[in-house]
């Protein structure tokens, strides 16, 4: 397995591959999360490049860009051991130009505001062009045949199968699902940030998704009796969405005839670390 930090160095060994390229994007803190998605790319593909790198652009200012975790070596030991090739960790000055870092601006991939005006979008403008931006950047970089991406990050999933078609990126993209801890809480590189007492009750929002998908199950549809349910469950947290969308266009339903998606995204009440989460009814 090969570090890479420069964009020149891997376009030569991309180059090389006569096989399938299957790629990896991630920002690192590597967990059981990130190690599901990279198992699968290597089962799948001939050469697996996982992508580290924390993206500036998709952090607003008053976001956790300087703390969040950086973990290369340890990163490096879980890649080398799920058997992929090679981990392409560029600094910020490798991806973008003096542009960026003296007046903040880039060249933007933007998705349409009908996908971003919503759910994580609405709480983190620009958040999702900033992603839909580097995830393209990869893209051309690696030119992979498929690449990989949780369903933890749902409404991302979406908003980049989209670009994917609206783009003609001839790439698969291949969603892999939640991986939870024991307890149910869904692993995020955020759970660091977590107190104890956060901890502790950060359980609660997937025992929520559960209760709904319980209740939908035995007949109830109606999307505000849904969510009331939950946000009964998350009273300690300060809520910022609890939605019911349709898997389709990812656009509130009000009656759920078709197992749709609930997504929540709240913030824990002693270290304020905002967590994600989402389940098919
Ligand atoms: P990051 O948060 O590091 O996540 C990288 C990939 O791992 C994403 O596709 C995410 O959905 C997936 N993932 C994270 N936790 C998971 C879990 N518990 N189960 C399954 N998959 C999980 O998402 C990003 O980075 C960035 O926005 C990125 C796409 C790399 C662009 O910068």
């Amino acid at each position: 397995m090969k570090i890479i930090h420069k964009k020149a160095e891997l376009k030569a060994l991309i180059k090389k591959q006569t096989g399938s390229i299957g790629l990896v994007p991630t920002m690192g803190a590597l967990h059981a999360g990130h190690k599901s998605l990279i198992d699968k790319a290597v089962s799948e593909n001939d050469f697996v490049v996982v992508s580290v790198f924390v993206n500036p652009v998709q952090f607003a200012p008053n976001e956790d860009y300087d703390k969040y975790p950086r973990t290369l070596d340890k990163d490096a030991i879980l890649v080398q051991n799920s058997g992929a090739d090679v981990i392409f960790a560029p600094a910020p000055d490798e991806m973008y130009t003096d542009i960026y870092f003296k007046e903040k601006e880039t060249t933007l991939v933007c998705a349409p505001y009908k996908y971003v005006n919503r759910l994580c979008g609405k709480s983190r403008p620009g958040h999702f062009d900033g992603v839909c931006t580097v995830v393209s950047k990869l893209f051309n970089l690696v030119h992979p045949n498929k690449a990989y991406f949780g369903e933890k990050d749902a409404q991302q999933l979406f908003i980049i199968k989209k670009m994917v078609e609206e783009l003609d990126f001839d790439i698969e993209i291949v969603p892999c699902p939640i991986v939870r801890e024991n307890d149910g809480l869904a692993i995020s590189s955020r759970n660091s940030y977590l107190s104890e007492y956060d901890r502790k009750i950060a359980v609660n929002i997937s025992l929520a998704l559960k209760k709904a998908k319980e209740l939908y199950a035995s007949g109830i549809k109606d999307s505000q009796v849904l969510i009331d349910t939950v946000f009964s469950y998350l009273k300690e947290f300060d809520v910022d969405y609890i939605q019911i969308v349709s898997k389709e266009d990812f656009c509130p339903i009000i009656k759920a005839d078709k197992p749709p998606v609930m997504l929540i995204a709240a913030k824990t009440p002693e270290n304020h670390v905002r967590l994600i989460d989402n389940m098919e009814l």
